[in-house]
């Protein structure tokens, strides 16, 4: 049996990297996904992908900026109304840059805190209530959890990314804030914490290949990672197999951490 049979999933982020990685696993898996973003042709070459190898469409497409709260408020709706319930949502999108904090404009702060921090609260804020209701419905007899994508960059501190890096260990611990807030109503939240994998967000810094080869160096697996091993993971915490663990990190960085 498929882990995620007559699950509705909603993966921000999906158009792309770990994010359409997670949404492609899922719904290989037997999960209708939406997929959600801000670029339209983005989420349709996913979504066009996925339903290809199957009878009947699993994915759908809702192009919205998670950092705007009618854009999410809208999504609430459509799953609402096209679905009528919600068990698993991955909370993927997010941005980086870099520079110092001396350099640093304000604009460009809040740019990573409301992409990475903002964007996790207002979806648990309106599609929590989606799935509370839905869990009620069903006794709690259904697995349903939320993964918020955060990094390594949330344990440590690195180069010129205060703003990713601040926000990255903010989603960590909004995760355990949600997870204890939701537990009553049988949702779990847990937290995935890649390190470096090659995806659209790291694509130009390991073009420098003295940028790889200390990722090399400083991993314990010596290489970078690919989005997929890093949405196994985050479809491992999605699923019943992780049934008693909330509020949790799980750290996917190829044992950085450990050198
Ligand atoms: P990516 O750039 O391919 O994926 C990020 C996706 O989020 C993109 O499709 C982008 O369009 C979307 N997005 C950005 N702002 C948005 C907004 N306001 N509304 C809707 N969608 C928006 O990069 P990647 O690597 O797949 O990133 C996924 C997550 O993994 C991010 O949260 C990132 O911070 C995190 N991460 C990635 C690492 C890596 O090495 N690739 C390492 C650690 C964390």
């Amino acid at each position: 049996m498929s882990r995620f049979n007559d699950v509705i999933a909603v993966v921000t982020g999906a158009g792309s990297g770990i994010g359409e990685q997670t949404a492609i696993q899922l719904a290989h898996e037997g999960a209708r996904v939406v997929l959600v973003g801000r670029t339209r042709s983005k989420l349709e070459r996913v979504a066009d992908n996925i339903n290809g190898s199957v009878t009947e469409p699993v994915a759908a497409v809702f192009p919205a900026d998670v950092t705007k709260e009618a854009d999410v408020q809208q999504l609430g709706m459509f799953i609402k109304q096209e679905y009528g319930d919600l068990h698993v949502v991955v909370n993927n999108a997010g941005s980086s840059g870099k520079s110092s904090i001396l350099d640093m404009e304000a604009a460009e702060w809040d740019r990573i805190q409301e992409t990475n921090v903002k964007s996790v609260f207002l979806i648990s804020k309106v599609l929590g209530p989606v799935m509370i209701e839905a869990s009620e419905a069903a006794e709690q007899l259904e697995n349903r959890a939320i993964v918020n994508v955060a990094s390594l960059s949330g344990h440590k501190a690195g180069a010129k990314i205060p703003h990713y890096s601040s926000s990255k260990a903010a989603v960590i611990n909004f995760t355990k804030s949600l997870a204890l807030e939701f537990a009553p109503y049988g949702i779990r939240v847990n937290s995935v914490s890649p390190g470096f994998a090659e995806t659209p967000l790291t694509a130009e810094g390991l073009k420098n290949k003295r940028f790889e080869e200390a990722i090399q160096r400083n991993t314990a697996l010596s290489r970078v990672g690919k989005p997929e091993e890093i949405a196994s993971v985050i479809a491992f915490a999605a699923s019943r197999e992780a049934s008693y663990m909330t509020g949790s990190d799980l750290l996917v960085d190829g044992g950085w951490l450990i050198k």
